[in-house]
């Protein structure tokens, strides 16, 4: 299938291949032609450029995108889609007042979607996050990390990794599997974490790493969680087994986990939402990107991570959604984008370039997605007719998507 889109009002992120993200002040220029054609054959995108330079040739259809807005679809570098039951009791318990940490100590949180997802089928686990996959789909979303983390037994995690083995088998966009090894203190090891990050080292990890069913480690390094020292503990031997570390660090208390992470050349600290001095000074001296997940700091009234100060220290941002049933139980990238501007004070620009090249890097696939390049999948969001791309943050909860493409296709 040949397809040229045409007419186009701004073709966005227009990137070379050389770039596979953006740091701080660049992240504030978003490249963009006006009046582009963009041509895409298959499900990869071959040419693009001002209309003035549209070859004229034969292809099988052609949109019209007059003032319309063509850009990548959004890169999700962080979510939690795989889990067996919503939390809205918890929901109205902190609309009552209870906080989210106190529902956790009251064996809520994690460990009650825990239990359920322990007593729920694989076909039923898969069933359900195929659809919520393609609800994101549908809102823009072309490619997608998942964690596993909800199993806190062994056996547990590895149908969840094999829930998302399946996923990425049987659908069209680019999914990258995340081993959260330890995410939770398990009821069993409830006085004894030492020996639990012993057998997440000596069992959980090899099998895992073994079975292949993993790219990423993640440590949910926290208060009353995991101790810095045990979260080096499984970043050390993730990296003997080949998994790469990606972090939940900061969520509600900075520990010393950004520096340690960076220290260990961790791809990814996600959340972020406390960030002292020293924090900011290891990432600007690192590679590690930092992921911001305002949807998280929207649902439980959390600060929203401090956008501003990390690019003012050149540091490389991606926006993500956490989808998942406690702390973030929705997976629209377009209400992220809306809430980095509007909360978090970042530009239109910044936050385009912080959901897709930088969420695309966050999780090792902006070879294949995160721009227009020729050569990357043609995995695009197709707008209405907008006066500007800055709608798309500012008229916020409103939907301005006309049509997702994903390898070529329309969905
Ligand atoms: O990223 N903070 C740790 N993990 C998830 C929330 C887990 C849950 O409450 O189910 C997060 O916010
Ligand atoms: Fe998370």
């Amino acid at each position: 299938m040949k397809r040229l889109f045409k007419n186009i009002k701004g073709l966005l992120q227009t990137l070379g291949p050389e770039t596979l993200f953006l740091k701080g002040s660049k992240m504030g220029e978003l490249a963009q032609i006006n009046d582009a054609f963009l041509y895409v054959e298959a499900d990869t995108i071959l040419a693009y450029g001002p209309m003035a330079d549209c070859p004229t040739m034969e292809v099988d259809q052609v949109i019209d995108a007059k003032g319309r807005f063509v850009l990548p679809t959004w890169c999700d570098s962080h979510t939690h889609t795989v889990f067996a039951a919503t939390r809205e009791k918890e929901f109205e318990m902190r609309i009552a007042g209870k906080t989210y940490q106190e529902i956790a100590a009251a064996g809520g949180g994690i460990l009650n979607s825990a239990k359920h997802l322990q007593n729920t089928s694989f076909d039923l686990l898969y069933q359900s996050a195929y659809e919520r996959v393609h609800d994101m789909m549908r809102l823009g979303t072309g490619a997608l990390e998942i964690k596993s983390g909800y199993g806190l037994n062994l056996e547990a995690e590895i149908k969840m990794l094999r829930v998302i083995e399946k996923l990425k088998k049987e659908i069209d966009i680019p999914i990258q599997s995340t081993f959260l090894a330890a995410h939770a203190l398990p009821e069993a090891f409830k006085t004894d974490s030492e020996g639990f990050v012993r057998q997440v080292c000596q069992e959980w990890i090899p099998t895992v790493a073994g079975q292949k069913l993993a790219t990423f480690l993640d440590v949910f390094c926290e208060k009353n969680y995991f101790t810095v020292a045990q979260t080096e503990q499984m970043v050390h031997t993730g990296q003997s087994f080949g998994l790469q570390a990606k972090l939940h660090v900061n969520q509600f208390n900075a520990l010393g986990g950004v520096a340690m992470a960076v220290a260990n050349n961790a791809v990814t600290v996600d959340h972020l939402e406390q960030l002292t001095p020293a924090d900011l000074e290891a990432l600007a001296t690192g590679n590690t990107m930092a992921v911001a997940l305002p949807n998280c700091s929207f649902f439980l009234g959390l600060p929203y991570t401090p956008a501003r100060e990390l690019l003012a220290s050149e540091i490389p941002l991606a926006l993500a959604s956490d989808y998942n049933p406690g702390s973030a139980p929705s997976g629209n990238m377009n209400l992220v984008v809306a809430l980095a501007c509007i909360k978090m004070k970042m530009t239109p620009e910044e936050a385009i370039n912080a959901a897709t090249i930088n969420g695309a890097y966050a999780m090792g696939l902006s070879d294949k997605v995160g721009s227009v390049t020729v050569g990357k999948k043609a995995n695009l969001i197709l707008t209405k007719p907008l006066a500007s791309y800055a709608l798309l943050p500012y008229a916020f909860g409103e939907n301005l998507i006309d049509s997702i493409f994903i390898n070529g296709n329309k969905i």
